[in-house]
Parts: C-alpha cells; sequence; structure tokens
C-alpha cells in the first residue's frame, strides 16, 4: 500500500514538472495570440511568421517565470493588460517553442 501511494505521488510530481502552466489552455492562448497579432512585431524583426524570436540563440526568456513575466509586457505592445488566466492560456500556447518542463 505504501509503495502505490509513493508510485502515485511520483506520477503527480513528474505531471506537474511536465507542464509548467497547469492552467494554461493552449487551444485558447494560441487564439488571442492570433487575434492581438502578437507576431507583427517579432515578424518585423525575424521575418517569416515572428516565431523565431522565441528560438532565437540569444533569447530573453529562459524560465517559465519570464514567460509569464514577457507576455504581461508585451501585452503593453497591444494595450492590453493579460489576466493570469490569459498569461497562462499564452504560455501554454508558446511553450511549444520553449519547452519548459
Ligand atoms: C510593438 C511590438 C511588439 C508586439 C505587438 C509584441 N511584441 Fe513581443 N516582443 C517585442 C520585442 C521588441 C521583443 C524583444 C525584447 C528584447 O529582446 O528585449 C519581444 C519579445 C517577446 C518575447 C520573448 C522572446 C524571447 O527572446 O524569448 C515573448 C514571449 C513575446 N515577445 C510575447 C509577445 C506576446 C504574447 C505578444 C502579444 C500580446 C507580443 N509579444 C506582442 C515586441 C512586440
Amino acid at each position: 500500500m505504501k509503495l502505490i501511494t509513493t508510485f502515485m505521488l511520483l506520477c503527480v510530481s513528474l505531471g506537474v514538472q511536465a507542464h509548467p502552466f497547469p492552467q494554461g489552455d493552449a487551444t485558447t492562448g494560441e487564439k488571442l495570440f492570433a487575434q492581438l497579432q502578437c507576431n507583427r512585431c517579432h515578424s518585423n524583426m525575424y521575418g517569416g511568421d515572428g516565431s523565431a524570436i522565441f528560438t532565437r540563440p540569444n533569447r530573453k526568456v529562459n524560465s517559465a517565470p519570464q514567460l509569464l513575466a514577457q507576455i504581461g509586457v508585451c501585452g503593453g505592445n497591444v494595450d492590453k493588460e493579460f489576466s493570469a488566466q490569459e498569461k497562462q492560456n499564452i504560455a501554454a500556447y508558446l511553450n511549444r517553442y520553449y519547452d519548459f518542463k
């Protein structure tokens, strides 16, 4: 019984680790990102659809909390003050580039 409990706890903790934005919904985040044209400056800077800014070698964001913070900062660029939930959603979407565990 003790072993099973330990195993279950291990699964739960691994699960949390694999999802740094557990409350985020990537699909909703993707829609919001597109709707607000978040990539319009990024694509002027890095060409293509702009997503190269997220994978550039000297990228600014190197952790999950930094990603949430940068989304907040860039929200100002589109005159939008994101709720915590909206930040989680966009972060869950952008994590396809960052791949934070
Ligand atoms: C007015 C132009 C502009 C708009 C619009 C904009 N951004 Fe940005 N974004 C920037 C610039 C400039 C940087 C790079 C900042 C730096 O290197 O210091 C950046 C960087 C970022 C990064 C970090 C990239 C890295 O290096 O890891 C993220 C994440 C990001 N933006 C998200 C967003 C989101 C989400 C939106 C839409 C809400 C958005 N941006 C809209 C200008 C913009």
